[in-house]
C-alpha cells in the first residue's frame, strides 16, 4: 500500500511572517495514512521547520543545485537542505524547466544528489498544451521520467515521489479530468516498471498537480494510480489545504 502525499508548493509567495501565520492556522494532521508536505520559499524554510517540528507536516524546498558546494552564485546545495532538516525537495518543476532553462540532465543530477543526501525528491514531469495537442503527451512524459531516473538503484527509485503536472493545467483553473490524470499516471507507472520492475513501480508514489482544489480532489484520489497531489494556488490558504489533506486521510 502506498501512503498518499499531499504537498503544497507555495512558489514565490509568503514572507517569513506569513508562513508562520499559516502554520498556526493550519490544522496539522497527525492522521496516520497521509504524508503532508509544505514547500516554501528558501527564506521561510528554517522558520517552517521549527514551527512544524511537533506536527506531522514535512517541509520541503522548491529547488536546489546538485553540487555539494562551489562557486554557484544564488544556489542552495543538497547538503545545506539536509543540515537544515528539510526532508523534501521539488525537482524539475515546469516553471524551472521553462523559465530557468532546467534540462533533463540537470533534473537527473538533482534527483541523484537529493537521494545521496537522504532528501526525498518530488520529481515533476508534464507536457505543454502544444505537445498535448500534437498527441505527444506519452512521449514527452516518458522521456522526462526516463532521463530523470536513469542510473538510480531500485531502492533509491522507491524513495522518489513523481508528480505529473500537465503544464496547461498549472495555475489555469483547468485541471486534467481524473480519467486523463489516471491514464497518464498509469503510463508513468508502466514506464517505471519497464525501467526497473513491477515491484518497484508499485511502490513509487505518483501525484497529480495542476489546479487541484477541494472541489476536484476526491475524484482524483479515487483513481487507482493517483497517490496524492502537488498543489499550488490552493495550498496558499490553510483552510483549503487542510481540506485537501482531509480528503486523503
Ligand atoms: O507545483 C504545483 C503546481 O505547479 C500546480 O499549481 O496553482 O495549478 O495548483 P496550481
Amino acid at each position: 500500500m502506498r501512503t498518499p502525499v499531499i504537498a503544497g508548493n507555495w512558489k514565490m509567495y509568503k514572507t517569513i511572517a506569513e508562513a508562520l501565520d499559516y502554520v498556526e492556522g493550519f490544522r496539522a494532521k497527525e492522521a496516520d495514512g497521509v504524508e503532508t508536505v509544505l514547500c516554501g520559499p528558501y527564506l521561510t524554510l528554517p522558520a517552517l521547520v521549527e514551527a512544524a517540528k511537533d506536527s506531522a507536516v514535512g517541509i520541503g524546498a522548491q529547488n536546489m543545485h546538485w553540487e555539494k558546494e562551489g562557486a554557484f552564485t544564488g544556489e542552495i546545495s543538497p547538503a545545506m537542505l539536509q543540515e537544515a532538516g528539510i526532508p523534501y525537495v521539488i525537482v524539475g518543476h515546469s516553471e524551472r524547466r521553462a523559465l530557468f532553462g532546467e534540462t533533463d540532465e540537470a533534473v537527473r543530477n538533482k534527483v541523484k544528489a537529493a537521494l545521496t543526501h537522504d532528501l526525498i525528491p518530488i520529481l515533476c514531469v508534464g507536457e505543454t498544451i502544444e505537445e498535448r495537442e500534437a498527441e505527444r503527451t506519452q512521449e514527452v512524459v516518458r522521456t522526462q521520467v526516463v532521463e530523470a531516473v536513469r542510473g538510480l538503484s531500485s531502492t533509491k527509485m522507491t524513495r522518489v515521489i513523481v508528480a505529473y503536472e500537465p503544464v496547461w493545467a498549472i495555475g489555469t483553473g483547468r485541471s486534467a479530468t481524473a480519467d486523463d490524470a489516471q491514464n497518464v499516471i498509469a503510463f508513468v507507472r508502466r514506464t517505471l516498471a519497464d525501467q526497473f520492475d513491477q515491484q518497484v513501480a508499485n511502490q513509487v508514489r505518483i501525484l497529480y498537480g495542476g489546479s487541484v482544489k477541494p472541489a476536484n480532489i476526491d475524484a482524483l484520489l479515487e483513481k487507482d494510480d493517483i497517490d496524492g497531489a502537488l498543489v499550488g494556488g490552493a495550498s496558499l490558504d490553510p483552510e483549503s489545504f487542510s481540506q485537501l489533506v482531509d480528503a486523503a486521510v
